[in-house]
């Protein structure tokens, strides 16, 4: 209090240099390569301060997962596929070997079949609709189930969701319903783990080229109308996302829960 202007100047930019996630430990499940929305989230939260445990989703992914992090001090990789139980197991062991207990967890893993990923939703089986609901939704479930003995007070949990989850995107399809399993099962998530003050919130980013994104037909196109028709005319991608996970792993948004935070430049909100 009634410190002079000149000296005020002085703390904020030591205050600036205060790392966001300094002292705080992660997950973040599950990335393929360095274009993954996963590895820039990863990347912004070492950079921030914190120590990550980056999940890939098999032996071949490990290994080009395993070079990515070699590069980072505070970064580590495991084998996780959230189907396998024993993946799961060995997860919650590694967390309670490396960190004792995890200040977040970030879901980032989407997966439905490709032949569901274009064409008439109709046409859905109920083979490929059962994949996509396990693999894209309730591995949020089961991961948040299987890490709530290890998850700190007070942590950090989030998913991946896409606008398609409210509103029809051609070819989307049975992702666009795995979405809305996601978005509503964060919000029961935020419900049963808000005693202990963990949140649980979902990111929704605008179209960005990935391996996953990549297996919805007419990928270009829809990145290529976005651009033109959001409110902000930046380019957007992997790293606006990390920037708005960082807020939500950080103390920043101790009071957020439940929420979906687009990441989009603003489509979401564009009618005509
Ligand atoms: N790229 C986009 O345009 C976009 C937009 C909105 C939301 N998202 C979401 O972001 C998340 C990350 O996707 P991305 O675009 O970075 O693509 P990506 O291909 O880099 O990442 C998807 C990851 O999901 C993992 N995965 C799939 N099945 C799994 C399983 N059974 N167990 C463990 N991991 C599994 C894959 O191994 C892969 O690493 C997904 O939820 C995706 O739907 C992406």
């Amino acid at each position: 209090m009634g410190a002079p202007l000149t000296a005020g100047r002085h703390f904020f930019s030591c205050r600036l240099a205060h790392m966001l996630l300094e002292g705080k430990k992660g997950l973040v499940v599950s990335v393929t390569n360095k274009n993954s929305i996963g590895w820039a989230v990863a990347e912004a939260a070492h950079n921030q301060g914190a120590h990550v445990i980056v999940g890939a989703q098999n032996e071949r992914m490990l290994e080009r997962v395993g070079e990515l992090v070699a590069d980072y001090p505070r970064m580590s990789a495991v084998q996780v596929d959230f189907g396998i139980p024993s993946d799961m197991e060995a997860l919650a062991e590694r967390v309670k070997n490396d960190f004792g207990t995890a200040d977040f967890v970030v879901h980032s893993a989407a997966f439905a079949q490709r032949e569901d990923l274009q064409g008439r939703f109709i046409d859905t089986s109920r083979e490929g609709f059962g994949i996509a609901l396990d693999v894209s939704a309730y591995s949020l479930v089961s991961l948040c189930k299987t890490l709530e003995p290890v998850l700190a007070d007070d942590a950090s949990v989030m998913a991946m969701s896409y606008l398609g989850s409210t509103r029809t995107v051609g070819n989307y399809n049975v992702m666009g319903v795995a979405k809305a399993a996601l978005e509503a099962c964060a919000r029961y998530l935020a419900v049963d783990l808000g005693p202990r003050g963990i949140r649980v919130n979902v990111l929704s980013p605008g179209p960005i080229n990935t391996v996953a994104a990549r297996g919805v037909k007419g990928l270009t196109d829809m990145i290529t109308y976005v651009h033109d028709k959001a409110p902000l005319k930046r380019e957007f991608g992997q790293q606006e996302v990390a920037g708005s996970a960082v807020y939500l792993m950080s103390d920043l948004s101790k009071g957020v829960t439940g929420q979906i935070v687009f990441v989009d430049n603003g489509y979401n909100v564009v009618g005509m």
